[in-house]
């Protein structure tokens, strides 16, 4: 589907409170899907023919990325390392000319929750480094994927949050979406 795709990436699922309010925020846009990863792949493993293949074809048909996880020490869930280790490694090394050329170009956006709160992720705080420097090898990946990124939507405090709290991140996750689609809007062939 064209618009955006958002991959969504959750060890236990069933179990998430704030991912699983952003993801039902964000099935209510227009354009939008959501892809639960999870579901998909039960035992985090992709495989690097089929899975892969049915992968990058969704990516491919997308005008624009979003990969969503929770940070689990300090780095995405096991499945969305799978997802890179079978989908990227296939589009970009085995079929580049066919498939990772032809994804470059589309913008990616990251939207992770936190369970710690933004004092932590400080010089001197509790985790000595911003969520933004955490999220570097995926700034990297996508650099060297040629996908143009775009500024992430990050969650503190994600394990504390009361029911007001979860409709705000919800909400916010909701306009961060919007306006990735209005900055990253194709513009018609004239
Ligand atoms: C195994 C595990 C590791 C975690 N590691 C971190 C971490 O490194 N930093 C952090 O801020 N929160 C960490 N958390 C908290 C999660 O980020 C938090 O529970 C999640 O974002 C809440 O979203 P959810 O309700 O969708 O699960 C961890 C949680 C688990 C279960």
């Amino acid at each position: 589907m064209a618009g955006t795709r958002i991959l969504f990436f959750h060890s236990d699922p069933a179990r998430s409170r704030v991912n699983a309010a952003l993801a039902a925020r964000a099935r209510d846009l227009p354009d939008t899907e959501v892809v639960d990863m999870a579901a998909r792949y039960p035992d985090d493993r992709v495989d690097l023919a089929w899975g892969a293949a049915v992968e990058a074809q969704g990516l491919l048909a997308a005008d624009r990325i979003v990969l969503q996880f929770p940070i689990h020490w300090y780095a995405g869930p096991p499945l969305l390392k799978a997802w890179q280790d079978a989908v990227l490694t296939r589009m970009y090394y085995i079929h580049a000319e066919t498939e990772g050329d032809r994804l470059a170009g589309t913008p990616l956006m990251i939207a992770a929750t936190a369970g710690n709160g933004p004092t932590a992720y400080r010089r001197g705080g509790q985790n000595g480094y911003a969520l933004d420097a955490i999220l570097t090898p995926l700034k990297a990946t996508a650099r060297r994927c040629g996908l143009p990124w775009h500024r992430p939507y990050l969650v503190y405090g994600a394990n504390r949050m009361d029911e007001a709290a979860l409709a705000t991140a919800a909400t916010g996750y909701a306009g961060a979406l919007r306006a990735f689609a209005a900055r990253t809007a194709r513009t018609a062939a004239v």
